[in-house]
Parts: structure tokens; sequence; C-alpha cells
């Protein structure tokens, strides 16, 4: 099982939210309405999508938390606080998902650690009860370093043969998990909006820039693609370029999956 530690996902929070796509965003408070509901997150981590959906709402609405990991969903209850419930499962369980009374299902940074037969089974259990889905950040496949360094490329097509390696959900669909959520939900009728989010990362972010250049060279190391020298000059040009103020554009899509008859209103925002 892959996991994922406070600090990781602390660092990587304000890019996050920096990326996600306020339309989506502003589209789900919209249709949260007035009168709240209960929002499923599901892999919650510490909570990153309420506190990004949380200043778009025009009501409060209940939090309830679904992760496999303990220590990550009492985090989020801290942040959340009484609005919240915590649900610790592991999601491959999707049959004990529980959707009593749900108004609207949300996940961040998830799919891509999924099997597609996952995104088909949930899509079937969402469908049955007429539910949305805010899935936010999921990576796609694209990653543009400045400067250029000659081995981006090869880097970049490992770092996402990696991505698709099994997270403890079966096959990752890595890159590919916008694609097949947009594909599943639409091939059950629902409307689906799918909207970049890609991190742009600058001068200022170092420590999440180094943490991420650590976390691809570690990646592709794992496959064993590379050659050690190869790689190891790529990584100290890459830490060395963060100096001199090299970017990085990491490239995400959020999905907003809405079922077709959903008779809703939704108020504007003033
Ligand atoms: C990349 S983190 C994203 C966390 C949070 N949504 C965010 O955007 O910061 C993926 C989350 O999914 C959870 N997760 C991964 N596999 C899971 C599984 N099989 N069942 C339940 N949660 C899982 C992890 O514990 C982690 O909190």
């Amino acid at each position: 099982m892959t996991r994922f530690d406070a600090s990781w996902l602390e660092l990587r929070e304000p890019a996050d939210l920096q990326a996600r796509n306020p339309d989506l965003l502003r589209t789900v408070a919209a249709a949260l309405g007035a009168s709240g509901g209960v929002v499923v997150d599901l892999g919650c981590g510490t909570g990153a999508t309420f506190r990004a959906l949380s200043p778009w709402l025009l009501a409060p609405v209940r939090w309830r938390l679904i992760d496999n990991d303990r220590s990550l969903l009492d985090a989020a209850m801290v942040s959340i606080g009484a609005l919240a419930e915590a649900v610790q499962l592991d999601l491959a369980q999707l049959d004990e998902l529980p959707l009593r009374d749900a108004t609207f299902v949300t996940a961040s940074a998830l799919f891509d650690l999924c099997a597609a037969s996952f995104i088909e089974a949930l899509a079937d259990r969402l469908a049955e009860r007429r539910l949305d889905l805010y899935a936010a950040l999921n990576y796609d496949g694209t990653i543009i370093w400045s400067p250029l360094h000659e081995s981006d490329g090869a880097i970049v097509a490992l770092f996402n043969r990696h991505q698709r390696s099994d997270k403890g959900m079966g096959q990752a669909l890595g890159p590919e998990a916008g694609r097949a959520l947009a594909d599943t939900f639409a091939a059950l009728g629902y409307d689906v909006i799918r909207a970049d989010s890609a991190w742009q990362l600058s001068q200022g972010v170092e420590a999440l820039q180094i943490a991420f250049i650590e976390g691809v060279a570690r990646a592709v190391a794992e496959t064993g693609g590379m050659a050690a020298a190869e790689l190891r000059d790529w990584r100290t040009f890459r830490l060395a370029t963060l100096k001199t103020g090299a970017s990085c554009r990491v490239g995400h899509v959020d999905v907003l999956a809405r079922p077709p008859d959903a008779r809703r209103h939704e108020p504007q925002r003033h």
C-alpha cells in the first residue's frame, strides 16, 4: 500500500489550491446550494477538499470523510471539527462505502492511484443514486521543466510508467485517470466537464519542487529503466537549477460529473 504522509500533503496543498479550477469549485458550491447537504470525500487525506471548497459554499455542509489511513483521518477531523464524521475504509471495499443521505461525492489527487475497474464500479454506485462527482487534480502525464534537460522526455515516460503500477488498488490508471473518469461517467449519461488544473511551480515553492524532483527520481529508479549515472546527472541538474529560478508545470485535470436529470435549483453567488 502506498502511504501518504501528512507533511507531503501539507507541502503540496498550496499548489493544489492554486491549481484547482475555480469554475468547477463555483459550480460544485452552486449545486450544493443554500441548504447544504452531506459531502462524501473519498481519500480525504487531511481535508484539503474541505478547505478548498469551503470559501465557495453558500451554506455549511456536513463532511463524511473516507480514508484508509487513521492518522490522516484524525488530522482531517481536527481541521473540520463538528461538521465532519470519519470513516476508516479501504476504498477497495466499495460495497461498504456509506452513501446514505449523501448529496455530493468529492475526491482530490485520488483517481490516478486507482484501477479502471474501481472507477467503473464507483460510477455504477453513484449513478444508482444519481450522485454528482467532483474529482480534482488528476495527474495527466505531462511535466514540463524549464530549463530543459536532454533526459526530461525519458524521465517523464518512466515516471508515467511508474504511475501506472499498483498503488494498492489494482493497476493504477496514472495519467489515464481523467480520461477514464470522463468516459466512464459519460457512458452512464452524466454531463462531464473537464478543466485544466496544472501545477505551476516556480520561485517561492522550492521545497515542493525539491520534494517533487526527489519523488520523480525515486520512482524512475524503481522502474530500473534508466542508467544510474544518467538519472544522477538529471537529478543534480534539476536541483542545481532551482537556485537560478527553474520552473515546472505538472499537468492535472479536474473532472465534474453531473447526472443529467438532476433537477436542481442552483442559486447564483452574488
Ligand atoms: C494523494 S493523497 C490525496 C489526499 C487529499 N485528497 C488531498 O488532496 O490532499 C491520496 C489519499 O487517498 C488515500 N487512499 C489511498 N488509497 C486508499 C484506499 N485504498 N482506501 C482509502 N483511502 C486511500 C490516502 O491515504 C490519501 O489520503
